[in-house]
Parts: structure tokens; C-alpha cells; sequence
């Protein structure tokens, strides 16, 4: 199967209609060995010889992505920050870089602080303002703008076309986290982006029970070899078993996301006019402030990620997260079960994060369930 003219939903679900070639098992072998023997005349004709620069157990699932993205080619990487931190580290000092003020915090973190080790100069920016965006962009110096969306945790929406304009405008290159809308929803290289990063611990594998990273490029030009390079000298690989678990989770990916956009969807209408919520934040609901830009840039559904700010103050939005019975109280997102957090709790003092915000990663059970022990939840905070 070649991945044109056919649809992303099918080839996903075949994991590109590959078949093995020995077995003719629908599902891939799985490659453990991290070394390939030489042969006798000392040439390494199979094209591997050690694990860690070209495991065969990256091959399909990197095709498979490169194919839903429409990339050139994908890397699998050890987690998501790995991925993330991949492409930081393919800059140079004195390069400039702008990253957006609110995204996932652990990541925003690393780039203040490796941004002053490296020799990196960076500006935080709003990038659901475009203005915002052209100010912080500083010609020939800028060689990277990063961004994430929807961006974590009040689901911003970035203009992925607009932001590659300013961002080409000015010889950089934009990569975009798209761990929250997946390529079900968003391709952001078709957008005019240069890179895609996932944490693929989440929507891609999508069983919380890997953690995996991958990111894909329209290009394999210099910046990606560096990014390649990195990862075979710096090791930070996946293991074979995990990349079989993630294309085995891939598989699934589309009706996964789609029910999930279904059931968030519908949490967001319901809270919206509950009581105890003073306000719901999803790109899904006509009044989000990105909504507009979400509509025109996510087919098919705004994700399964919002978020809630209650009335009472971070005590009722701890209360709420405590009191639920279906929803599983962690972190992470893009598992089939739903999961709430209190956000503030986990990024820390210095956080953004109103406290009195819970996040929401919206699975893929009966939505009625959901939306039930929500309301049962929010009532039981506020007696
Ligand atoms: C949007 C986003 N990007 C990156 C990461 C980092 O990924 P990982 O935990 O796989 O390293 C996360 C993890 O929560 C995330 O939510």
C-alpha cells in the first residue's frame, strides 16, 4: 500500500497495509537484537549494524507517522521531551529562538533554563497574537520559533499558517507540538511547518502505558541531520518493545481521537452552563477566543483536552478532582480512560495556571459516564 490517494484514517489502521515478508503476519515482528553480524566480506549489506542508529523496530511506526503528517521522515525518540529537546539542541550559540509564554511547563522550563547554557537567546510570546509574534521575531537571528497547539493547559490556538509566514519571513524554522491534536485533527506541515513534535506517550500510542516521543520534518535538510545525529550520539532512542506498543496504539489512533473530540465536546457544552463552573476552556465552544482559528485549522473535531476553572478557588477545584468516581485523578492526557488534574498542583509556584483550573483529558467511555460523575463531582466540592 503507498500512501497516496488513500485515506490517513486507513492507513493507520493497517499500520500501511505491511505485511511480513517471512510470516506473512499482518502484525510486525518484534526486533530486540541491539546488534546485526557483519558479512563475510566485512560489508554490512542489511544497512544496520548497532541498535541505537538504526533499529529495524523504528521503521514502521516512523513510516506510518511520516505518512499521517505528511512528512519526509519521522524519528521515534525516548519521550517527548527527548523529541522536544532534540530540536533545541540541533541550534547553535548566539541563534535566537521564541517560544510561546504558556505551553506544557516542563518544556518551557528546560528552554529558559538550557537557552542560557547553550548560549541561546529566546523571547516568550503570546502566539495566538500575531503581532505579538512579528515583534518577537528578530530577522537573521531567529532561528527557530516553537509552539504548541492547542497549547497547554488553556488550549490557545497558534495560526500554524500565519505563524510559518512570520517565522519564514524571517529564515527560522517553525515547529509545531502537536501531541494535543494529533494528526487526526491538524497536519501542521501541510500548514507551511517545518517540524512536528509528539509526545507519543499520549494520543499516538494512546493506553498510558508507554512513554515515547517522535517528531517529523518536511525536510530532511542540515537542521534535521543535526536532529538525527543527536539522537543515534546522544542516545535518547526508544526501545524496540515500547515502538511496537506505539504502532500497535497507532492503529487505533483516528477512532480514538474522533470519540474523544465527541466526548469533549459534549463535557465542555454541559459545563459550560453548570453552576459551580465559571468558565470552560475549549476550542470547541464558540465563545473560546481561538475558536475561529481552531475551526479553520482542526478537521474534524477540537480535540479531547479542556479545561475547567470552578468557582470556589483552588480548594473546590482540588474538592472536585478528589470527589470523582469514573475519572481517573493523574496527569497525562490522550488515554483511552479520561483523566482530570488539578494543574497548578503539578506545574508548581511560579505557574501561569490559575488555581483554579482542573484539566481534562477526555477518554473514550460513554460520554453520559462522563459527564454524570462531573456533575456529581462538582457537587459534592461545593455542599
Ligand atoms: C503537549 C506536551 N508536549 C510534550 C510533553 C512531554 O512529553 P513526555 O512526557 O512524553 O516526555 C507533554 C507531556 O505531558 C505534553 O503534554
Amino acid at each position: 500500500m503507498t500512501s497516496q490517494n488513500i485515506s490517513p484514517a486507513t492507513l493507520a489502521a493497517q499500520a500501511l497495509g505491511r505485511v511480513d515478508e517471512k510470516t506473512r503476519a499482518v502484525a510486525p515482528p518484534l526486533h530486540l537484537s541491539s546488534t546485526f553480524v557483519r558479512d563475510e566480506d566485512n560489508q554490512y549489506r542489511s544497512g544496520r549494524n548497532y541498535a541505537r542508529a538504526d533499529n529495524p523496530a523504528f521503521d514502521q511506526p516512523e513510516a506510518l507517522l511520516a505518512a499521517l503528517e505528511n512528512g519526509e521522515e519521522a524519528l521515534l525518540f525516548a519521550s517527548g521531551m527527548a523529541a522536544a529537546t532534540a530540536v533545541f539542541q540541533a541550534l547553535q550559540p548566539g541563534d535566537h529562538v521564541v517560544a510561546p509564554k504558556v505551553m506544557y511547563w516542563s518544556l518551557r522550563n528546560w528552554i529558559a533554563g538550557f537557552t542560557k547554557t547553550w548560549g541561546l537567546a529566546v523571547d516568550f510570546a503570546e502566539m495566538s497574537d500575531l503581532d505579538a509574534v512579528r515583534r518577537a521575531v528578530r530577522p537573521n537571528r531567529t532561528k527557530l520559533v516553537w509552539t504548541e497547539t492547542p497549547g497547554n493547559p488553556m488550549w490557545n490556538i497558534t495560526d500554524i499558517a500565519a505563524v510559518a509566514e512570520i517565522a519564514h519571513g524571517a529564515d527560522a524554522k517553525l515547529a509545531v507540538d502537536s501531541t494535543v491534536a494529533t494528526p487526526v485533527l491538524t497536519r501542521p506541515i501541510q500548514l507551511g511547518a517545518d517540524i512536528v513534535m509528539h509526545s507519543a506517550t499520549k494520543y499516538l500510542n494512546g493506553h498510558s502505558d508507554i512513554v515515547a516521543g517522535a517528531l517529523v520534518t518536511r525536510a530532511k535538510d542540515e537542521f534535521w541531520k543535526r536532529i538525527e545525529q543527536n539522537r543515534v550520539q546522544l542516545g535518547g532512542i526508544l526501545g524496540s518493545f515500547e515502538a511496537w506498543l506505539l504502532l500497535r496504539g497507532m492503529r487505533t489512533l483516528f477512532p480514538r481521537v474522533r470519540t474523544a473530540c465527541v466526548n469533549a465536546q459534549a463535557i465542555s457544552e454541559a459545563l459550560a452552563v453548570h453552576p459551580h463552573v465559571r468558565a470552560v476552556l475549549y476550542p470547541g465552544l464558540p465563545d473560546f477566543s481561538g475558536h475561529d482559528v481552531a475551526a479553520r485549522q482542526m478537521q474534524g473535531g477540537f480535540g479531547g483536552m479542556l479545561s475547567v476553572r470552578v468557582h470556589g478557588g483552588e480548594p473546590a477545584a482540588i474538592a472536585t478532582a478528589a470527589n470523582v468516581r469514573i475519572w481517573k485523578r493523574a496527569t497525562s492526557l490522550g488515554g483511552v480512560e479520561s483523566l482530570i488534574e488539578h494543574r497548578a498542583s503539578v506545574e508548581g509556584p511560579d505557574t501561569p495556571c490559575p488555581p483554579d483550573l482542573l484539566r481534562l483529558s477526555a477518554g473514550i467511555e460513554d460520554g453520559s459516564d462522563l459527564i454524570a460523575d462531573l456533575r456529581q463531582a462538582l457537587d459534592a466540592a461545593h455542599r
